[in-house]
């Protein structure tokens, strides 16, 4: 459950324009990637292509909880530069805030399945989805959201089976914390926690245990960053819901994870698109 979005991402010295994304996006196909049956819950804009829906479907996913509603798609512009920082400019963008109250899933309706991802959203909406849920839940963050309402996101870690946020996200909640302290601190709220470290893998910690350890990421070239971290918490899902150990389910998502980066977009997780427009990024 959450966002799909019409995604322009630039990485070194190259632009791609109309591609596939948003977390829910990324979460379905690493679900999907870890063998789950996947639903999607999201609302799109007129904008949104068609074909992009018929290859999620033709990816087995379903996606009849995909609803159109007046008004464009959420447009995100990605910036991933070589020293590592990822710029997310829409966030600045008001349209792109309107877009989010516009098209919010329908947080009260909960869905018929196993285990609920709550992709990236305001956390008062994750809140609400995580209460109506009949299920395990398992939310992630994004830095933006963390930034706007770190309480609010705390109040939604009591809720979840799993809280999944990336070491941005633990920091911005927690500061001034050593890393493997607001893992601990997360932990004893409720959930289990997955901090996610980009190359360098996850901290996992599972919430009765109090005790921190470390899941390696296997070494891939990192072509685009973009979705690793939802493709990770999807498969991560599946692997709980399959009653595997936190610490197993996280070395089976870190698979998903390195697969994640190794090509643009979401075509590494087998969702390709008519490149529209790809160009130099000077
Ligand atoms: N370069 C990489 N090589 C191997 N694995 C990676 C790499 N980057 C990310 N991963 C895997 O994917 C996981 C999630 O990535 P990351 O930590 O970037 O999440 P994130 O910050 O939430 O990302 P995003 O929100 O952009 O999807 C990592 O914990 C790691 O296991
Ligand atoms: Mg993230």
């Amino acid at each position: 459950m959450g966002y799909l979005s019409i995604d322009t991402i630039s990485t070194a010295g190259q632009v791609l324009r109309e591609v596939p994304g948003g977390a829910a996006l990324y979460a379905a196909l690493g679900a999907r990637a870890a063998g789950g049956k996947v639903c999607i819950t999201a609302c799109v804009g007129e904008d949104y292509p068609a074909a992009w829906r018929d290859r999620m479907a033709a990816l087995d996913i379903d996606v009849s909880g995909i609803r159109l509603k007046g008004g464009p798609t959420r447009r995100a512009r990605l910036a991933h530069l070589p020293d590592g920082v990822r710029l997310s400019a829409h966030h600045d963008e008001m349209d792109w805030w309107e877009r989010t109250d516009s098209l919010a899933p329908d947080v009260d309706a909960a869905p018929d399945v196993d285990y609920l991802i709550l992709a990236p959203m305001p956390p008062g909406m994750a809140f609400r989805a995580a209460r109506a849920a009949t299920c395990p839940v398992i939310a992630d963050t994004s830095a933006a959201f963390a930034r706007r309402d770190p309480g609010a996101v705390m109040s939604l870690v009591t809720q979840l089976a799993c809280f999944a946020p990336s070491l941005e996200e633990s920091r911005i909640l927690l500061p001034g914390l050593p890393d493997n302290s607001a893992l601990r601190y997360l932990a004893a709220s409720g959930p289990d926690v997955v901090q996610k470290r980009g190359a360098a893998g996850m901290a996992v910690c599972a919430s009765e245990q109090g005790l921190v350890r470390l899941v390696r990421a296997p070494a891939v070239a990192e072509v685009d960053p973009t979705g690793a971290g939802d493709a990770t918490v999807g498969a991560l899902a599946v692997g709980l819901a399959n009653g595997l150990s936190l610490r197993r389910a996280a070395e089976q998502a870190a698979e998903i994870g390195a697969r994640t980066v190794t090509d643009h977009g979401p075509a590494a997780l087998g969702l390709t698109w008519h490149r529209a427009s790809c160009g130099s990024a000077s």
